[in-house]
């Protein structure tokens, strides 16, 4: 075999609740992760060492270690202790620095590729503890399918989600994952209330119900700092969504619909905006 190609799936998190700071400087959270269609691509071919050629919607998205590609390159030939190269190219559509998982997607398609082309025989289990370290997103990402997260994001609980049609309004704005938690930190935010019921009724596919479940702890320390996010979310609820969500640490908002032409219609409406799809699990 001398090349791999692999779709790396951006994220969304239908809720994600932040229980507090640990002692490592992690939060504890608790999650809902799902894939949308939305994707990267990854191409691993057999090479002597190792090289990451990006192309694609960000052009100052590094190449160097500073690549979360890169990075999980190398930290699948430590684990496995293989002494291969490889060339990897790497196509960019997610948004990078987004909240969307991008990066930790293209780090998740890399280890899988790379198991595969370098024959080094790891188990899925095994690849999300190599992801774990890599980034907190990439073992929900690795499961590929609707999970409930919790710990700092290593820990899985595959659920029941049905399909989904989003509409994901893409933002200027810069927030760093780090700092969005630190300002939950200094602004002293609250938990939100547990979502049992809501992951219920997903799983159940009671969608009429669902509306106030959708609910990310890191809006409220972000929409202080970035009020204009707030209205993204307010735009999207008047156009019909069923929810809006802050994707992640942010910037990027999501508005989630049922009906395809429903979602389309809002995204011809706001403009500058993605329509994607999240499959639907049992
Ligand atoms: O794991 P990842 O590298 O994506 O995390 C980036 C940063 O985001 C961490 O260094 C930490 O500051 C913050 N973070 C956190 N709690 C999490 C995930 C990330 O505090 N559960």
């Amino acid at each position: 075999m001398l090349e791999v190609r692999r779709e790396a799936h951006a994220k969304v998190n239908l809720f994600l609740r932040v229980l507090g700071r640990r002692e490592d400087g992690y939060h504890d959270i608790e999650s809902l992760i799902v894939p949308l269609s939305l994707h990267d691509t990854v191409v691993c071919r057999e090479a002597g060492g190792l090289s990451l050629n990006v192309e694609g919607s960000d052009p100052s998205l590094p190449s160097d270690s500073g690549n979360l590609a890169l990075v999980a390159a190398l930290a699948l030939s430590e684990r496995a202790g293989v002494l291969k190269g490889a060339d990897i190219d790497l196509v960019k559509r997610i948004p990078v620095a987004a909240g969307l998982g991008g990066g930790s997607a293209d780090a998740a398609a890399v280890l899988v590729a790379l198991n595969e082309l370098w024959k080094c025989g790891l188990s899925e289990e095994a690849l999300m503890e190599v992801g774990a370290d890599v980034g907190s997103d990439v073992p929900a990402i690795l499961a590929d399918r609707p999970v409930l997260v919790s710990g700092r994001g290593e820990r899985l609980r595959a659920v029941g989600v049905p399909g989904l049609h989003w509409v994901i309004v893409p933002s200027a704005l810069q927030v760093r994952t780090p700092d969005a938690f630190s300002w939950w930190d200094e602004d002293g935010c609250s938990s939100g209330p547990d979502p049992g019921w809501f992951v219920e009724a997903l799983a159940s596919g009671d969608l009429a119900s669902v509306r106030d479940g959708f609910s990310n702890d890191l809006e409220v320390p972000v929409f202080a700092r970035y009020p204009e996010l707030e209205e993204v979310k307010r735009l999207l609820l008047d156009h019909g969504a069923l929810g809006a969500i802050m994707c992640g640490s942010g910037p990027t908002m999501a508005g989630v619909f049922t009906d395809p032409d429903a979602a389309a219609g809002a995204s011809r409406d706001i403009g500058e905006s993605i329509v994607a799809i999240s499959r639907g699990a049992a």
